[in-house]
């Protein structure tokens, strides 16, 4: 694959690492305007460091826009006459939607949209993907290039919105349980570090049980509560103080605040 990363900062360079990690590309073009700060990876072969994005766009064919939202406009329009049939165009920018992206590149072009999260820095990326009507064509592409990232699902269009409530808010979500669960373990004589340890590997135990044998999460709670045992008493403690009921106004919130942030 002939890629290049059109926006090469946070998330297209941990892009960039994922598919040099895998020798995932044939060439790879990274651009930015301060390009001074790619020196290092000048050093891979076959890895191109550009200021220039109409030269990263005619030498490849999988072209990921990782760009601010306000630059995505400008940068479009700057290439858009040398789009041909080989490009497929993947966008990793949030809340540009796929009709915007048309209206400037015509609707005949193949046209990803990707949600990945934070985690993607570590390969651990949920990644929802969409596409225009030509682009499902090519959306094993971008599951090809993100599922080395982390794992990806495809989705319509018009849970975007609510995807990025689950997975990039998620995030931020998620650490919260996991500081919580900290502070609870150093009142329990624990000093912080090892309490976040227990924290944190506890999480990713229990995600991985899931994950791994495909359960529902109330069986392997039934195998960890003893009847009249302290899990059960905890567990209906947080219950009778709204633990679930919490999280799931806090995603109803953030979902409504979204959309009067941007439509989809
Ligand atoms: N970070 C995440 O995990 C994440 C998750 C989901 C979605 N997103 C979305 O992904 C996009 C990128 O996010 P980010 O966190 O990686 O932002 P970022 O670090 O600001 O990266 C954007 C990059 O674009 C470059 N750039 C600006 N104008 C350019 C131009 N004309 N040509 C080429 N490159 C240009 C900037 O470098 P110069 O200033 O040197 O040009 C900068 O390095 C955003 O739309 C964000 O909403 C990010």
């Amino acid at each position: 694959m002939k890629i290049a990363i059109i926006g090469a900062g946070n998330l297209g360079l941990s892009i960039a690492k994922g598919l040099i990690v895998n020798n995932a590309f044939t060439t790879l073009y990274l651009t930015k305007r301060k390009i001074e700060e790619l020196q290092e990876y000048e050093e891979y072969s076959k890895v191109t460091v550009t200021k220039d994005n109409r030269e990263a766009i005619q030498n490849s064919d999988i072209l990921v826009f990782a760009v601010q939202p306000m630059q995505m406009e400008r940068i479009l329009e700057e290439i858009k006459d040398q789009l041909t049939e080989k490009h497929v165009l993947i966008s990793t920018v949030t809340g540009f939607k796929i009709a915007a992206m048309e209206a400037i590149v015509g609707r005949d072009q193949f046209i990803v949209r990707s949600m990945p999260n934070t985690a993607i820095a570590v390969g651990k990326s949920m990644t929802c993907l969409c596409s225009n009507e030509k682009g499902e064509k090519r959306i094993a592409i971008a599951e090809a290039i993100f599922n080395r990232l982390g794992t990806s699902i495809i989705i319509p269009e018009n849970k975007m919105q609510a995807a990025t409530v689950i997975c990039a808010s998620g995030v931020a979500f998620w650490m919260r349980l996991i500081r919580a669960t900290t502070q609870g373990a150093v009142q329990l004589g624990f000093d912080a570090k090892d309490a976040q340890q227990l924290a944190m590997q506890t999480c990713l135990g229990a995600s991985s049980l899931l994950i791994e044998s495909g359960k529902h999460p109330e069986e392997e709670i039934d195998k960890v509560t003893t009847p009249r045992g302290c899990t059960i008493e905890g567990l209906n403690e947080m219950e009778h103080n709204g633990l679930s009921s919490s999280l799931i106004k806090g995603i109803q919130a953030s979902f409504k605040k979204i959309n009067t942030i941007t439509t989809d």
